[in-house]
């Protein structure tokens, strides 16, 4: 079984950034978890800043792995490009969100990917993409 995680801008600085909203942990110790509790899943990871490599990384897992797990983040609100990337690929997604977007800013409040995906998980930490990688086995 073949997993990808994608993570948009900012998400790099995951345990620097705003930790109070986000956590203290980066990804890449999360990750090293997340392997070693789940070994005979290829977890693939990948994360930019730029919307078009976020696009790009879509259409090269998107036909061929099991499942995806997307935090777009702030392109979540904006781009039509991953929407529709989203929307063009046969591997089903999940949107995922570390912090409860539904009690934050007004215009977090939409998603041009959510309806292009088979559910979202939002706020419930780095724990969403662990229980979105259950979803799919
Ligand atoms: C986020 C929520 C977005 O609104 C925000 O722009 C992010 C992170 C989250 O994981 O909570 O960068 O996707």
């Amino acid at each position: 079984m073949k997993i990808a995680i994608i993570n948009g801008p900012n998400l790099n600085l995951l345990g620097v950034r705003e930790p109070g909203i986000y956590g203290k942990q980066t990804f890449e110790a999360f990750l090293i978890d997340l392997r070693q509790k789940y070994p005979d899943i290829q977890i693939d990871y990948f994360q930019s800043n730029v919307e078009g490599e976020l696009v790009s990384e879509l259409q090269r897992v998107g036909f061929t792995y099991d499942g995806i797990l997307l935090n777009a983040a702030a392109y979540t609100h904006t781009s039509v490009a991953i929407g529709d990337a989203v929307s063009a690929i046969s591997t089903p997604v999940i949107e995922i969100h570390i912090s409860n977007v539904a009690a934050r800013e007004d215009y977090r409040l939409r998603s041009l990917i959510g309806s292009k995906c088979v559910g979202a998980i939002t706020g419930l930490g780095l724990k969403g993409y662990e229980l979105g990688l259950q979803y799919f086995l």
